[in-house]
């Protein structure tokens, strides 16, 4: 091999060196020359083959040389590194000064605005707000109300059953039953929640939608106590113009019943009488009923000659009258364009 071979191959390597473009591309340029088989080892192999004096010239040269290609390659490794890092560094920086995205704001559901009005009116009123269970059974949904399963009341409130047995209760009445058999009178509950009925859905029908009932129990309660109740529920929701009316009706679980109705005071449009729901005087079998369970518990009978009255009503007729909102199924199919005009405080 001649010295200007040696050249060459020197101003060959620190080219391929200083354009290799990352740091793969690098470890091929050094492969390529100081690999195994690269160039510069394949000439050190040979030196064997030269006479001693040659030997010695040509191997100090190609130390030179590799010593020239090994330098270059550490200072471009070097160079590489850093362009890496400051790439990515770059790629993942954050701007902390840029504005946000702005997310839609969420606002409170309709019905959770009246529920929210109407437990705060009881709370005020001394009463206690409790939940219960939407999954149920016969037990409470329908026996211990007075309503056996021969009775044509259960046609009313078309029910789905489960596979079990047990149903999806089709009012919040169940809670009278398992407040009573846990506590004892005197009392005053309201509760709140989903109840469900198996029916075709229209503008004023939905298969799930909720109700308030409320429960009072204790010596000497009357209607008149339960409709001073109502018309201060009435005007804690309309205003102190509000008025409550009863016409008489018929629930299998109050003696005697009526359905309530509230003059609405329509500051937007026509005034009217608003149906809201049923109420009455509790019946002596649901009292019965609830001793009955109260003493397979091994607790004390209580109810018994006791009086209460009992109401239930559903938030949806609030909010839609009060909101104007036309149709029921608005409600539950969470368009954002419905919803979204519930946001921010509206009264
Ligand atoms: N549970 C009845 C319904 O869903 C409403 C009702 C009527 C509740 C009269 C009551 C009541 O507490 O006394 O249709």
């Amino acid at each position: 091999m001649s010295e200007v071979l040696s050249e060459t191959l020197r101003e060959e390597a620190l080219h391929a060196v200083g354009a290799a473009p990352d740091l793969p591309a690098l470890q091929a340029v050094k492969t390529r020359y100081l690999g195994k088989s690269g160039l510069v080892t394949k000439e050190l192999g040979r030196l064997g083959q030269l006479p001693p004096e040659e030997r010695r010239r040509r191997g100090a040269e190609l130390n030179v040389l590799r010593q020239a290609i090994e330098a270059a390659l550490t200072e471009r490794e070097a160079v590489l590194k850093r362009e890496a890092l400051d790439a990515r560094l770059a790629s993942e920086a954050l701007d902390v000064t840029l504005p946000g995205l702005p997310l839609p704001a969420g606002g409170l559901h309709p019905t959770g605005r009246v529920l929210g009005d109407l437990t705060g009116i009881f709370e005020r009123m001394g009463y206690e707000v409790v939940e219960g269970p939407e999954v149920e059974d016969e037990q409470h949904n329908f026996e211990a109300l007075n309503i056996p399963w021969y009775h044509p009341a259960r046609d009313l409130q078309d029910t789905f059953w489960l596979e079990d047995g047990r149903l999806l209760r089709t009012h919040t009445s169940n809670m009278q039953i398992r407040y009573m058999v846990t506590h004892d009178p005197p009392l005053k509950m309201v509760s709140r929640g989903k109840v469900y009925r198996y029916e075709a859905t229209d503008a004023t029908h939905e298969a799930m939608f909720h109700q308030l009932e409320g429960l009072v129990v204790g010596d000497g309660i009357s209607m008149a106590d339960l409709k001073g109740t109502l018309a201060e529920m009435a005007r804690g929701l309309f205003g102190p113009g509000a008025r409550v009316r009863f016409q008489p009706s018929y629930y299998p679980f109050v003696e005697p019943g009526a359905d309530f109705a509230v003059w609405w005071d329509n500051p937007r449009g026509e005034s009217k009488w608003l149906e809201l729901g049923g109420c009455g005087m509790v019946h002596p079998s649901v009292l019965r009923a609830v001793d009955d369970l109260r003493e397979a518990a091994g607790r004390e009978r209580v109810y018994e000659g006791k009086t209460g009255f009992a109401f239930g009503l559903g938030p949806e007729r609030i909010a839609m009258l009060k909101y104007g909102i036309p149709d029921i199924r608005y409600f539950y199919a969470n368009d954002p364009r419905v919803l979204g005009q519930f946001r921010g405080e509206l009264g």
